[in-house]
């Protein structure tokens, strides 16, 4: 399994602290963003990975990180020319890096710690479709793609921030995808917003009937505002104090 993180993307919500830093290099407590989907790669053994950023940063994200060697990776560095092409758009570009094999993707403004590792076992026993990893939200989850899951954890639908959501399961940035994926993403269009959506992406594994959910226990998407960057902080600090994570 191949893995790719995205570290590309505007970050207009987060400015202005995102005028000249990328949002993934920003601090979580005591380290850089990126550091936590880097780690997730790490500790579910997928060596291999893609960093995708804009032509702006990648050169940070090269003198930062240079082979991966302190996190036990193979790093390769790749330039989304359009920014704000959209998570598919991103995915797209490590089509020749994935060579066939299934991929892990993690989206590089995403904060959790959950070890990976059986979620990507059951998917590589059923040996295709996709896997989308899902988190409860007490509140507010209609600012993110919302799931919803049959008994089974097969998905019956994922909207993409709907006004009234079906369920209370947010769609996280973690997602698994057989090697039809980059057929998948040639049918796209751009949405209203003008980008290639993860939604619809994974929208065609829900029609094929192979998307499965798997839950998260906590989560933050830190780029969506200066509260939840804040909360990701606390949460951190907490968790390190307490020895839970370094
Ligand atoms: O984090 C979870 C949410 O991520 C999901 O619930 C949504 O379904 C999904 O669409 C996405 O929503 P956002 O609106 O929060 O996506 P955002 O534009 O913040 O981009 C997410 C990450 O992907 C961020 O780390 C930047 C990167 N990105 C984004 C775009 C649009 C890229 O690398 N390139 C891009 O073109």
């Amino acid at each position: 399994m191949k893995g790719i993180i995205l570290a590309g993307g505007l970050a207009t919500r987060l400015r202005p602290l995102t005028w000249v830093t990328n949002k993934h290099l920003l601090p979580i407590y005591n380290k850089p963003m990126i550091f936590f989907p880097l780690t997730a790669m790490a500790k579910a053994g997928v060596k291999d990975v893609l960093i995708t950023s804009s032509s702006d940063h990648a050169g940070h994200f090269a003198a930062l990180l240079k082979h991966g060697e302190d996190f036990g990776l193979n790093l390769e560095f790749v330039v989304q020319e359009n920014p704000k092409g959209g998570i598919s758009d991103a995915i797209r570009l490590g089509e020749s890096f994935a060579k066939n094999q299934p991929i892990l993707v993690i989206l590089g403004d995403n904060i959790f710690t959950f070890n990976l590792k059986n979620s990507i076992d059951r998917f590589l026993q059923r040996g295709k479709g996709a896997v989308v990893f899902g988190v409860k939200m007490a509140t507010e989850s209609k600012q993110y793609g919302v799931i919803e899951v049959d008994m089974e954890g097969k998905v019956k639908s994922i909207e993409e921030k709907p006004e009234n959501p079906k369920s209370d399961i947010a769609q996280a940035g973690i997602y698994l995808y057989d090697n039809c994926v980059f057929d998948y993403i040639k049918n796209l269009v751009p949405s209203a917003r003008g980008e290639l959506e993860v939604t619809d992406l994974n929208n065609q594994y829900v029609k094929e009937g192979t998307m499965y959910c798997e839950m998260l226990d906590w989560w933050v998407d830190a780029g969506t505002s200066f509260d939840e960057l804040l909360r990701a902080n606390n949460l951190v600090a907490e968790k390190v104090k307490k020895g839970e994570i370094i």
